[in-house]
This record gives structure tokens, sequence and C-alpha cells, in this order.
């Protein structure tokens, strides 16, 4: 799993994130830091409503950021644009909770596999080079494309749609993949299968993975790194070791509690 280098690929720094306005204020992030290495794998762990969403959505310029900064690449990330936005899109894609959000409904499946494509320069590429792209992405999710062609998303289970979003990055190749809970929807185990696959895509091209979850059993499975979110903060961070095996805040030793089987291998089969 270890494939770190010292290239940071994405930094944040005192990013907050204030929703609404006098009496029914929300300060959903709050001065949050953080620095992303090339190839790391981190999850930001915490409870509901402590700012997992926000903070992802702020990164991924989904939503306008109240105070702070954030750079790509050692460059202050611009996208005052429509074009630059999709520019960065290039390179940071994610993984939503909830596959229906995730797609235009009304867009057939080829057409959100041929969007992928097309995002990458291949416009002008031959149509049966195009197929040949779009069945390897299905089979590499054990999606077969020959079935997908002419339906559209809500015509997919919740975890053949997870698979597609899966078929959807092997296309677009993102530096860095942003996954929200991309299980939390599914059964135990098509949960096991997306994880499995997110992690051998993410070995195959080298990707960075922010991996959001309330799950801290999940994220010492997956991760290099722990953040531990609480009311919109980062109480602790570290390696997955550090923060797990030697909790130092009492957010963290709770979230721990919940989950009994922390220290014994991780048993797939009970995800
Ligand atoms: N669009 C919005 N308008 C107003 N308040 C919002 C909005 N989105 C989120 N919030 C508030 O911001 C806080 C953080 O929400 P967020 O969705 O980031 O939490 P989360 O950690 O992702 O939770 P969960 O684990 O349930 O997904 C919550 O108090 C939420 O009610
Ligand atoms: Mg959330």
């Amino acid at each position: 799993m270890k494939r770190k280098s010292n290239n940071v690929c994405l930094k944040a720094e005192g990013l907050t994130k204030v929703f609404g306005f006098g009496r029914r204020k929300t300060l959903a992030v709050d001065q949050v830091d953080l620095t992303l290495y090339e190839g790391e794998v981190i999850s930001i762990v915490g409870e509901s409503g402590s700012g997992k969403t926000t903070l992802a959505k702020m990164l991924l310029g989904l939503i306008s950021v109240t105070e702070g900064e954030i750079y790509f690449k050692g460059q202050k990330r611009d996208i005052s644009t429509h074009r630059k936005k999709k520019e960065y899109w290039k390179n940071i894609q994610a993984i939503f909770q909830d596959p229906f959000s995730s797609y235009n409904i009304f867009r057939k499946i080829d057409a959100v596999l041929l969007d992928c494509i097309h995002m990458k320069g291949g416009k002008r590429l031959p149509h049966d080079k195009k197929v040949a792209m779009m069945a390897e992405a299905c089979s590499f999710v054990n999606l077969k494309f020959e079935e997908l062609t002419n339906k559209y998303p809500f015509e997919l289970s919740g975890g053949q749609m997870q698979r597609l979003m899966i078929a959807r990055i092997f296309l677009l190749k993102p530096t860095i993949l942003l996954a929200d809970e991309p299980t939390s929807m599914i059964d135990a185990c098509s949960r096991a299968t997306i994880l499995d696959m997110l992690m051998k895509l993410r070995d195959e091209i080298g990707m960075t993975v922010i991996f959001i979850t309330h799950d801290i059993g999940l994220a010492y499975y997956v991760s290099d790194k722990v953040y531990i979110m609480e009311k919109g903060k980062f109480v602790e961070s570290g390696t997955a070791d550090q923060v797990i095996l030697n909790p130092t805040q009492p957010y963290t030793q709770r979230l721990l509690s919940d989950v009994p089987k922390i220290y014994e291998e991780w048993d797939l089969s009970t995800v």
C-alpha cells in the first residue's frame, strides 16, 4: 500500500466553510489544514455532521470556500472559469455515497462513459476504439458493456452503479480520487468488492486517494494516514498505526470503542 512520494499534490490551508447567515449560521468546516502527498491514501473519519462531505466538496470545487486557500501541485488553485474548472476536474474526481445522485439520470450509460473518454481528449478516436475502451473499463469492474448499452443508470442496482462509477474513474485516471462513503448504500458483499476494486485501481494507476468514512476500522484497513474530524476540525491525525493503535484524543477513543474488532485482521465477510 505504501507508495508515497514527497511531492505534495493537494494542500489546504485554513479551509473554512460557513453555511447560512446570522442565527442560522453553521460552521461546517473550521480552519482545516491538509497536505496530501502523491500516491498516498488518506482517510477522513468522523461522525455524521462533522463536516467531511463539506470539506470534500470544497476540495472538489463544488462549493465555494468561505475562508482559506487550496493549492494544487504547488499552485494556488484557480477554478474561476468554467474551462478552468473542467481542467481541474481532469485531475480530481469523486465517488459519492449515493450513486443515484452522482449521475444525470437522463443520460444513458454509454453516454456517461463516452463523456469520460471525451474529457480525456479522446473525442476524435475511431468509434470501435472508444467501444473497446468502454468495454475494458466495464470488465475491470466486472460489468458487461454489451448489457449496459442503451440502459439508464437508474436501471442498475446500487452495487452496479457504484461499479460504473469506478469504471468512470478507470477511464478518467484522475490524479486524486475522493471517495465519500462509497460503500454505505450497498450490501456487505458488494462493499468488499467495491473496496477491492478501488484499491486495485489505485495500484494500477497510482492514484492519490482521499477516503471519507464513519468507519474507523475501514480507515485503518485502507489508509496510510488518518485524519479524525470532529465538529469541523481535525482533532487528531497521523499514520494509521499512530492514530488507531495509539489514539490520544477522547473523541478518537470513542470512535474506536464502537469498533470492537479493530485489532484483529480485517474480516471482509463482516464489512
Ligand atoms: N448546503 C448546506 N446548507 C446548510 N448547512 C449544511 C449544508 N451542507 C451541510 N450543512 C451542515 O454542515 C455540517 C456538516 O455537514 P456534512 O455533510 O459536511 O457532514 P458529514 O461529516 O459529511 O456527515 P455524514 O457523515 O452524515 O455524511 C452539518 O451540520 C450540516 O447540517
Ligand atoms: Mg457526508
